[in-house]
């Protein structure tokens, strides 16, 4: 645990250059933006959506970040600004993105000089700051992140206990939030009005990070519903462009908005981009001829799935989607036949979620040893023989076609679409249009009627089981017509109710 100084603000071993130098690793921004975003994905905050926004305060222009999950106290808030803690769990079955105890600092720091963290948890709120140009200022040789935490409470003042009297002076005071009303606002931004979750995170990070000729690295006016890397900021070396062949370049390498809808190979949490729903992508079941494989190494006890098959949104964008527990690690990796040029494997796309390799510090490629070496020969060879398969059937079906089998490639194999409510995936029936989808979607509108069917079962079943806490809604089996008696006396019971109230 970190130690405390006098003035109350806890202490860390660290100098401060360090936060500094520990970012360097993210050499895309993005990249630093993902860890925020995995932080509040993970299963110990579980958030249902995560909100990404500019913002000006103080006259300064900053990014700010918010999620609604299980916000922090005072003892995580601290971790979190603290190197090396990382206590995350299995939860429900869901694996932790996070392992090192570092995203959180090396991705805010990557951003910003500084960054202050409000939070609401179910009893307490806290603030904390983490501050390049804080701990500049007070000539800090060790890094200290000022803390305060106080209950809930719907005062318009914070209610700070003693101990964290100098916490509050120095955020005040180095800050951009001079007054403890900015303080009490940003918390308040946590739970608004229309959000039925009240407990989250807010993240704000400012000085953001300039370019030699003192731009911000980020574009915010090209599109106004993201946040864009211009094209001429490969200075910083990224390797994420460098991995890219030159002639093109995907659109998730310099779009926010595009990157995050494929962050996740399964996506749970919504994300929402300067106001505006980011479309997540199914990535493994938007494609067309799926084929599925498996890679079977000799070092894995299990063999482990790979899906082939064409991008039908744009043929440019082809190559391996590397995911690691669920998480995006190399995106559109060219393999084998894709990189000679020669148009074998153009428009494939392979996706595999790798669990048995190390992903890099960064989240950005995987540790280079003789498995990772093994598999991207297996992956190569795997993807060639995917794409000899098409080339031959196609031209067995179409022999006189002079149309490449990439450009005939523009219908999914399936629909699925995600419920704006419930953040379930659904597959749609076969036969439904794929550019006439509407932008907000809940299950209800599933025109199969099977669907509605669980659906509605499910609903009832959520209701019922709220008022018995033992039971978890997984132990219940929707197909048994339990549910449907019950759900039949209710509707009648409400029917003789309505029926009193019209007479009355
Ligand atoms: N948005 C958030 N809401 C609640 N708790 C958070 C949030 N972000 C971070 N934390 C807490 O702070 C801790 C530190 O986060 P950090 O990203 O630095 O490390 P990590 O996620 O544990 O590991 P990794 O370095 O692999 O990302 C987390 O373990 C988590 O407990
Ligand atoms: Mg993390
Ligand atoms: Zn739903």
């Amino acid at each position: 645990m970190a130690a405390r100084t006098d003035l109350g603000v806890p202490l860390s071993t660290l100098c401060p250059k360090y936060l500094h130098s520990n970012s360097t690793s993210h050499t895309w921004p993005f990249s630093a933006i993902a860890e925020l975003i995995d932080n509040a994905y993970d299963p110990d905050v579980n958030a249902k959506q995560f909100w990404i926004d500019k913002t000006v305060v103080d006259g300064q222009e900053c990014l700010s970040f918010m999620d609604n999950g299980d916000g922090l106290n005072h003892a995580a808030i601290q971790k979190m600004l603290s190197f090396g803690y990382s206590d995350k769990t299995v939860v429900k079955g869901v694996a932790p993105i996070g392992i090192y105890g570092n995203g959180f600092k090396s991705g805010s720091m990557r951003l910003g000089k500084d960054a202050i963290v409000f939070s609401k948890s179910k009893n307490s709120s806290c603030i904390g700051m983490l501050s390049q140009t804080y701990l500049a200022e007070i000539q800090a040789e060790q890094i200290s992140v000022p803390i305060i935490s106080f209950a809930n409470t719907n005062k318009n003042k914070l209610s700070v206990q003693e101990q964290d009297r100098v916490s509050l002076q120095h955020i005040l005071r180095y800050s951009i939030f001079k007054t403890q009303e900015d303080l009490l606002k940003e918390l308040q931004a946590i739970n608004p009005p229309l959000c039925p979750r009240k407990t989250g995170t807010r993240i704000i990070i400012w000085n953001l990070r300039r370019t030699s000729v003192g731009e911000l690295e980020f574009d915010f006016q090209k599109d106004r519903y993201d946040v864009r890397i211009p094209s001429d900021i490969n200075e910083s070396g990224s390797d994420t462009f460098q991995h890219q062949s030159s002639s093109y370049i995907p659109e998730s390498v310099y779009s926010l908005r595009a990157y995050c809808s494929i962050l996740y190979l399964k996506p749970r949490m919504q994300i929402v981009i300067r106001g505006q729903k980011v479309q997540s992508q199914l990535i493994a079941k938007s494609l067309a001829s799926i084929r599925k494989d498996h890679y079977k190494p000799t070092f894995l006890p299990k063999r482990v799935p790979i899906t082939f098959g064409y991008n039908t949104k744009s043929k440019e964008q082809y190559g391996m989607m590397m995911y690691h527990k669920n998480r995006l690690i190399r995106a559109y990796e060219r393999v084998g036949c894709q990189m000679r040029g020669d148009r074998k494997g153009v428009g494939v796309i392979g996706v595999i979620e790798c669990n048995f390799l190390n992903p890099a510090h960064n989240n950005q490629s995987f540790d280079e040893t003789n498995q990772y070496r093994k598999t991207m020969t297996s992956m190569a060879t795997k993807l060639e023989e995917y794409w000899k398969q098409m080339y031959y059937s196609k031209n067995k079906e179409n022999p006189n076609s002079t149309t490449p089998v990439e450009d005939t490639m523009k219908r999914p194999d399936q629909i699925w679409l995600q419920c704006d409510d419930c953040s379930q995936w659904r597959k749609l029936p076969d036969g439904i249009d794929c550019n006439k989808l509407p932008e907000e979607w809940f299950c209800r509108l599933n025109p199969d009627p099977q669907f509605s069917l669980i659906v509605l079962r499910q609903n009832v079943g959520c209701l019922l089981i709220t008022s018995i806490p033992a039971l978890s809604l997984d132990q219940v089996n929707f197909e048994c017509n339990v549910i449907d008696e019950i759900l039949e006396q209710f509707l009648s019971e409400r029917d003789s109710v309505k029926e009193e109230e019209q007479w009355n």
